[in-house]
């Protein structure tokens, strides 16, 4: 028999509310925002009118929203015009989740209400990035985006900011001429007010705040298919409809895989540099980083999981940042299997041993025993960023690929799996889900596929505390080999003896990105110190580290950092110079991470040269690495 103190701890830990947030989302919840947001480039300053809608769930007397580095001006009852009073909790000023903003207001549940927020974002935050014009790619007219995910659309406008609340979306977006404002949802109108432009969009799905999303610059747009255009600076948006005109496809692909694609339209805009992430699934509006534009297709990869977010992340959302592998693992499965049709089955496989690479990076990094390398780290206390690995995306989707072949096994087909995960879209569409409800539904679903005795077969394999609430290396080892691996690993044997062939540099430059990166990532996982000829072999006859494919420079620099001798000049110049191209944080955390354990002012120094042209979240997270490596 549990004792009652411990039947209570059972409860409150089982009901996990998301620690990231101060807002009384339980008591009322936020159900719609009509914004108005003058961008100010002059000062650097969004001026935001924001009218919120709530449902009252209980009675109450205050509503709690999340705010952080926000100046806010007024808010007034829009139902009576009346002032409300408010305060902005400030003894929480330090903390990583920011400001608890308490407005006082009585509300009897069933209650509808609606506030409107007048305010001013300040350039404490980070969610917002104004680029002078110098900083673009046409260096004419300055540029501004912002990044919500993962706890910064509080730092854009007083919200519930959590995953754990979806809310409808109309925007007006105010710019100076010439410039054209995009936002994450469907665009309607546009009004001229002589020296300004407002530009109207509407996302009628519900949303969570993290996938609001606003940019704005001298950006022209190329249709590339009835649903997609490509949108990005008039020196780019050529290169990058040519490079993304697969986008139709991967979505077909994921329908067929899943269901029918419901957000209307899918464009894409292509970033200045300073865009900290590959990509970004804003509804709608996928944001991507110029790097991926490697001229041969080879990284449109990034596109096609920003793609398979509009099922996994924004229709089936995690409930809070513990969560966040069901929203990253999904989608690196279905990234996965669109990466089956467009190429083939092992080169899919090959992805998921090179990043399964990665993934030991990180959990090493973490520590086996720390709740960071779980698959539900605990955030109590920290800022969600602070967990960002590859965890909840490779060892997530370890899980999945894992259960996919322990049904597979019982049938010799991969549709009964895809079946369950279509029922799982259906059934968890347009909601947020915790880990636990994936659980339940699928050890239901499982038993109504299978007759019993197989059912128990099947779940008796599954060790879920292992897989999601432990820290440490999947406690299974899938099965990833394929025929590129077996090619690849030939090369890299004869590269330590030397004895590659001397037409291997035409050999390397026909192979796809991720045999290159493989090739590499082999180099860079072994403990053996690089002799002269094979740092020429990489350096000078195949030449990795300047105008090529980002992936591949970074793994060149990467190697050369855990295994050169010495780093000489020429290295030096061009790892500092790829530091300041691309303000990518899957590029600058590692390379700055190694390159301060070998060459600690250097590091440094070129920190401090480029930091200027980084995005503040990247900031953070490079000097919180610097910091930990003390
Ligand atoms: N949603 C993420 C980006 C993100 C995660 C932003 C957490 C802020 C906080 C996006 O879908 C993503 O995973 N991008 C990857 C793409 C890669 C896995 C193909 C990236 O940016 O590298
Ligand atoms: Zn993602």
């Amino acid at each position: 028999m549990l004792t009652p103190i411990l039947v209570l701890i059972f409860v409150t830990l089982s009901s996990s509310k998301d620690v990231n947030t101060f807002s009384n989302y339980e008591i009322i919840k936020q159900t719609r925002i009509e914004a108005n947001f003058n961008i100010d480039f002059t000062n650097k300053v969004i001026h935001g009118k924001v009218k919120s809608y709530f449902t009252a769930l209980k009675d109450g007397e205050v509503i709690v929203l999340d705010s952080r580095a926000l100046s806010i001006k007024s808010i007034i009852d829009s139902d009576t015009g009346e002032e409300l009073e408010y305060v902005l909790d400030t003894q929480y000023q330090l903390d990583a989740n920011g400001v608890p903003l308490k407005i006082y207001k009585e509300f009897s549940k069933g209650d509808n209400i609606a506030i409107l927020i007048n305010y001013d974002t300040t350039d404490g935050g980070s969610a917002v990035q104004f680029l002078d014009k110098e900083q673009t790619t046409g260096k004419l007219y300055p540029f501004m985006f912002t990044q919500c995910e993962s706890i910064l659309c509080r730092e854009l406008l007083p919200s519930q900011d959590t995953p754990a609340v979806k809310i409808t979306t109309s925007m007006g977006l105010t710019v100076p001429k010439p410039l054209f404002a995009l936002d994450s949802g469907i665009y309607q109108s546009k009004i001229d007010n002589g020296e300004s432009t407002t530009y109207f969009y509407e996302q009628k799905i519900p949303i969570p705040s993290y996938l609001i999303a606003l940019a704005a610059g001298a950006i022209e747009e190329r249709v590339i298919s009835d649903r997609s255009k490509v949108y990005g600076e008039k020196e780019l948006v050529d290169l990058a409809a040519e490079e993304f005109n697969g986008i139709e496809n991967f979505i077909q692909i994921a329908e067929s895989y899943i269901s029918p694609y419901v957000w209307g339209e899918y464009n894409l805009l292509v970033l200045p540099s300073s865009f900290p992430f590959g990509g970004m699934e804003n509804p709608t509006l996928t944001f991507v980083t110029p790097s991926i534009i490697a001229g041969d297709k080879s990284l449109a990869n990034v596109v096609a999981h920003e793609i398979s977010h509009s099922w996994s992340g924004n229709l089936v959302t995690m409930d809070n940042w513990s969560d966040f592998w069901l929203n990253e693992g999904f989608t690196m499965f279905i990234q996965r299997k669109i990466m089956e049709k467009t190429d083939d089955l092992d080169l899919a496989k090959l992805d998921a041993m090179v990043m399964y690479n990665t993934l030991v990076d990180d959990i090493k990094r973490f520590g086996e025993s720390k709740s960071f390398s779980s698959l539900r780290p605990n955030l109590l206390g920290r800022h969600a960023d602070d967990a960002f690995s590859e965890v909840p995306y490779e060892k997530g989707f370890n899980f999945l690929y894992f259960l996919e072949n322990i049904i597979q096994k019982e049938n010799n087909t991969t549709d009964v799996f895809r079946k369950i995960l279509r029922q799982y879209f259906a059934k968890y569409s347009y909601m947020s889900i915790k880990y636990e409800d994936f659980r339940d539904f699928f050890i239901d679903t499982v038993k109504k596929e299978f007759d019993e005795a197989t059912s128990q077969k099947i779940l008796d394999q599954i060790d879920w505390v292992k897989w999601i609430e432990a820290p440490g290396y999947p406690p299974v080892n899938n099965d990833f080999s394929n025929k590129y691996a077996v090619e690849v690993k030939e090369d890299v044997d004869k590269f330590y003896k030397n004895e590659l062939p001397d037409n291997f540099k035409d050999i390397f430059n026909a192979w796809h990105t991720l045999l290159k990166q493989f090739f590499l990532n082999n180099i860079k996982d072994t403990d053996k110190e690089l002799d002269d000829t094979q740092l020429n072999l990489l350096s000078k006859t195949l030449n990795l580290k300047e105008g090529y494919n980002a992936e591949v420079n970074f793994g060149y620099f990467m190697v050369v950092l855990l295994h050169g001798k010495a780093l000489d000049d020429e290295f030096k110049t061009a790892c500092v110079n790829f530091l300041g191209k691309f303000g990518r944080l899957k590029y600058l955390r590692p390379i700055y991470r190694s390159l301060y354990t070998r060459d600690k002012d250097l590091a440094l120094n070129t920190f401090n040269k480029w930091k200027g042209s980084y995005h503040p979240i990247a900031v953070r997270l490079i000097e919180l690495d610097f910091k930990s490596l003390e």
